[in-house]
């Protein structure tokens, strides 16, 4: 029997609970959200040769250090074009991040810098193009000179075009035999959520959405205090327009960034979702251990006091004049800086003390910022944060069996983040036993929200194609994307639910996980329940003092017949939520739940 207490709530559940977690790993900015199609636009991913570009017809391709477009980005493509005739073009390809995704009646955006040896007249053709050559979009321009021009034109493919990633774009001449061509920022956008200029990839956005997130914990991570201090999320240097940016290596997992993704980029996400930024400022440590000393902090410190007023200040301020001159005048709303990021491995512990790392920046933010709440990464003794974060990456079974993990925690401590977490099973995504391991987890920290106050899954999204991380939220590759069962069991459970926790008591429940909520406007309780087991379980459910409870509801049920049944690019609805009606519903009812599901029930 389960027990529900609906007159007299526990607590309330924040409208901070739900919230989504990102960083720049397995491209999921870069090559992934965000939308730009081309790798190595800004030619600066590598020092030695124009990676991701290959020559078309007979030229041939170098970098080129001696002709930048400018101080940022100091590298631009050198094209020499040997031989470029009407019968036989020569130029450049790039196959993007695996793959140009194509689709009927689709529209890109072309732009990039070019400059030409004297005497090249042109045109230059840009297009998509398949493996065999078909064109799918093309265009033309005109007036490539001596000195750089920035190019802009719109392709579209034709409404027979197929659904495919197997094409390329192509810059290229018919006409310049032995002429040079220099190119840089060389762009190719889709079509953008919201249709943002510099934006972000509509079907993830979509799908990320759906969680319903009340924040966004950005960006990072390991991505934001990068292997070194000179690889960190160097957030200066990802502002302005996007061809003043050099980009950094994301050494934390391995590929060049170009920033297009930046600090503005990352913040409107969260605003374009009416989530909050949770902004995580770099507080001097790097993964590869070492760490600021804390006699030299006071620029770092600074930093964070710039980057939080580029991100909230009025355009009176220096950085919010900055932002506004970036295009967005209006200041973000801001409630909560995680001040670094797993600060437990400095080793060191210059994290905490008197004069330590958390110290300084604690005590720099509070004085200029008294309303932003301070999280650590880790406890510490030095300063009072108003949140810890603590991370957890287990497996299922550790999943569900800790799900009581926070019952008997001290309520008189900092508040609680669980700002990454994740049950461990499947690659790249998680499979359905994961997924209920998951919602097991989110039943435990939802119940224990009055000191748990923020939770986020991590990571959040991998290109399939490059996965640095076993077990991810959702999974896409340069055409599609699909949600993991955890993806949905996280959806279900962000999109059904009061505002109000109930006290909940089972007995005689081998092995299930549950929550109730109430909505105090319209007095509807959910009840979700996890059985991870392999046999149904029928549990009477007792509402008696819920008030009159009527006799029609639904539920929505996310299950399989294995354990492992997972979904995959090419099998994206294996494991799917199913909503339907469910009767029979009253003061006390009896419902079975299936072998390995998760069910939220919403009784009227
Ligand atoms: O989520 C992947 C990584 O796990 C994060 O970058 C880091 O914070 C944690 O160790």
């Amino acid at each position: 029997t389960l027990s529900v207490d609906a007159a007299n709530p526990a607590h309330a559940l924040p409208s901070t609970f739900f919230g989504v977690m990102t960083e720049d790993i397995n491209h999921s900015g870069e090559g992934g959200l965000y939308a730009e199609l081309i790798q190595n636009r800004s030619m600066m991913a590598s020092s030695t040769s124009p990676v991701d570009w290959s020559a078309v017809g007979d030229s041939t391709i170098a970098l080129d250090t001696g002709n930048p477009l400018n101080s940022a980005l100091t590298q631009s493509l050198k094209v020499s074009l040997t031989t470029a005739t009407r019968d036989s073009r020569a130029g450049v390809a790039n196959s993007g991040f695996w793959g140009i995704p194509v689709a009927p009646g689709r529209s890109y955006t072309v732009s990039f810098f070019a400059k030409a040896s004297a005497g090249f007249k042109g045109p230059l053709t840009v297009d998509v193009e398949g493996a065999d050559g078909t064109v799918y979009a093309k265009g033309r321009v005109n007036g490539v000179g001596t000195g750089w021009k920035q190019f802009t034109t719109t392709i579209r493919t034709g409404d027979d075009a197929p659904s495919t990633a197997a094409a390329r774009f192509v810059l290229s001449a018919q006409t310049g035999s032995g002429a040079t061509l220099w190119l840089d920022n060389v762009s190719l956008f889709p079509p953008t959520y919201g249709n943002v200029k510099n934006g972000l990839r509509t079907d993830l956005m979509t799908k990320i959405a759906g969680l319903e997130p009340s924040f966004i914990r950005e960006p990072g991570g390991n991505y934001l205090e990068g292997n070194t201090l000179a690889t960190r999320f160097d957030w200066k240097n990802t502002i302005g327009p996007v061809w003043t940016r050099p980009g950094h290596q994301d050494d934390a997992w391995g590929y060049w960034s170009t920033d297009g993704m930046g600090l503005l980029e990352y913040l409107e996400w969260a605003e374009s979702l009416g989530a909050q930024p949770l902004l995580a400022v770099y507080a001097g440590y790097n993964l590869n251990g070492s760490h600021v000393d804390v006699s030299q902090l006071g620029p770092y410190v600074q930093d964070a006091l710039d980057e939080i007023q580029y991100a909230t200040g009025s355009t009176k301020t220096v950085w919010g004049a900055k932002r506004a001159a970036d295009g967005h005048p209006k200041p973000f709303d801001i409630g909560y800086v995680e001040v670094g990021n797993e600060d437990w491995f400095d080793g060191s512990g210059s994290y905490d003390g008197d004069n330590g790392r958390f110290a300084q920046f604690y005590d720099a933010i509070r004085k200029a910022y008294p309303s932003i709440k301070i999280i650590a990464t880790t406890p510490v003794k030095s300063r009072t944060p108003d949140v810890v974060d603590e991370h957890y990456y287990e497996t299922p079974a550790w999943m569900n069996s800790h799900a009581n993990l926070y019952d008997s925690t001290s309520r008189s401590g900092p508040k609680i983040m669980v700002g990454e977490w994740a049950s461990q099973e499947g690659k790249p995504t998680p499979d359905l036993n994961a997924a209920l391991g998951d919602a097991s987890w989110l039943t435990g920290l939802e119940r224990n929200s009055d000191i748990v106050t923020q939770e986020a899954y991590a990571p959040l999204l991998a290109n399939v194609n490059s996965v640095q991380w076993n077990t991810n939220l959702i999974g896409f590759d340069a055409l599609t994307s699909y949600g993991s069962p955890s993806y949905y069991a996280q959806s279900m459970l962000a999109q059904h639910h009061g505002d109000q926790v109930l006290s909940a008591t089972y007995a005689g429940i081998g092995g299930l996980n549950t929550v109730v909520t109430k909505d105090s406007t319209t007095g509807r309780i959910y009840i979700a329940v996890v059985n991870p087991g392999g046999t149904a379980q029928p549990v009477t459910v007792d509402l008696a003092d819920a008030g009159t409870v009527a006799e029609t509801g639904s539920q929505t049920v996310l299950s399989s017949a294995h354990p492992t049944d997972t979904n995959t690019i090419s099998d994206p609805a294996h494991v799917v939520p199913v909503t339907s009606p469910v009767h029979g519903l009253g003061a006390t009812f009896t419902k079975t739940f299936a072998a390995y599901s998760l069910t939220i029930l919403t009784v009227n």
